[in-house]
């Protein structure tokens, strides 16, 4: 089967990209299954009921959350009624699902979520369980429920803690994928035949900007050191993901290949 995996949307540019390719990719590139991090699709902060629509509508099977979980208050109560809109397995404050199984081509598609321990801020670091405990109690859960492929969203700040993840995870889970940092990462590999890995899937968003932030508010909150507020690029959006190829006899990973377009 082959599997396509879409970075952070972020904003109203990166929303539209996604519309716009991801139809194309899936059709052209024979895709089975999607899964794509949204938690910069409202205007780089969140996700609201319209994104889910509009990136479920653009062929999504799944959507993906991280830190900007809170940043929507009305989502609140909205994300457990989503069963394929995941929020992070090990945030211990906020009601939603942390896994999914899928049925597709008479096989089982797992895919969970779960956010990193390592610089994500105080608000996530107050309210998250051990993501390394966490995620072994979530893949016994779904495979319990039958999965034939797991897929993980490891959304982690921190480099180290996202390749460790992927070892401590080798061939329990069929791809360990990090999302995040926004800027897609070389190393991408299948660990011992059995687990595909990259430490960061990239963005869907402005490339010229600063990780999706207006490079202005940047450059004033960098170089001048003063507080500004958080205003999304609008600049012409890039598509990043990965797609993952694996062998139906044996469930394991085959291929993993970068996508930035
Ligand atoms: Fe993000
Ligand atoms: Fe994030």
């Amino acid at each position: 089967m082959k599997f396509l995996v879409v970075g952070d949307v972020v904003g109203k540019t990166g929303v539209e990209r996604l519309e716009k390719e991801l139809p194309n990719l899936i059709k052209e590139k024979n895709i089975d299954f999607c899964i794509v991090n949204g938690e910069n699709s409202a205007n780089g902060k969140g996700l609201r009921i319209k994104e889910y629509e509009r990136i479920k509508k653009s062929g999504a099977d799944v959507i993906t959350m991280g830190n900007h979980i809170y940043y929507r208050k009305e989502m609140a109560t909205e994300y457990i009624k989503y069963r394929d809109l995941l929020i992070p397995a090990n945030i211990t404050n906020l009601n939603g699902n942390h896994n999914v199984i899928i049925e597709r081509n008479g096989k089982k598609i797992g895919v969970i979520n779960l956010i990193g321990k390592v610089e994500m801020g105080d608000i996530i670091e107050k309210n998250i369980t051990d993501p390394f405990k966490t995620i072994i109690e979530q893949v016994k859960e779904v495979k319990n429920k039958g999965a034939d492929y797991i897929f993980l969203d490891f959304h982690a700040e921190a480099t180290a803690e996202k390749i460790a993840m992927g070892h401590y995870l080798t061939g329990m889970v069929t791809c360990v994928f990090g999302t995040h940092t926004h800027v897609q990462t070389a190393d991408e590999k299948i660990i011992d035949y059995k687990t595909a890995y990259i430490t960061d899937i990239g963005m869907t968003g402005p490339t010229d900007s600063v990780i999706g932030l207006k490079k202005e508010v940047a450059l004033k909150r960098f170089v001048e050191g003063v507080y500004a507020k958080y205003e999304c690029s609008e600049n012409k959006a890039w598509l990043n993901g990965i797609i993952v190829t694996t062998d139906d006899n044996t469930n394991n990973p085959i291929k993993i290949e970068r996508i930035n377009m």
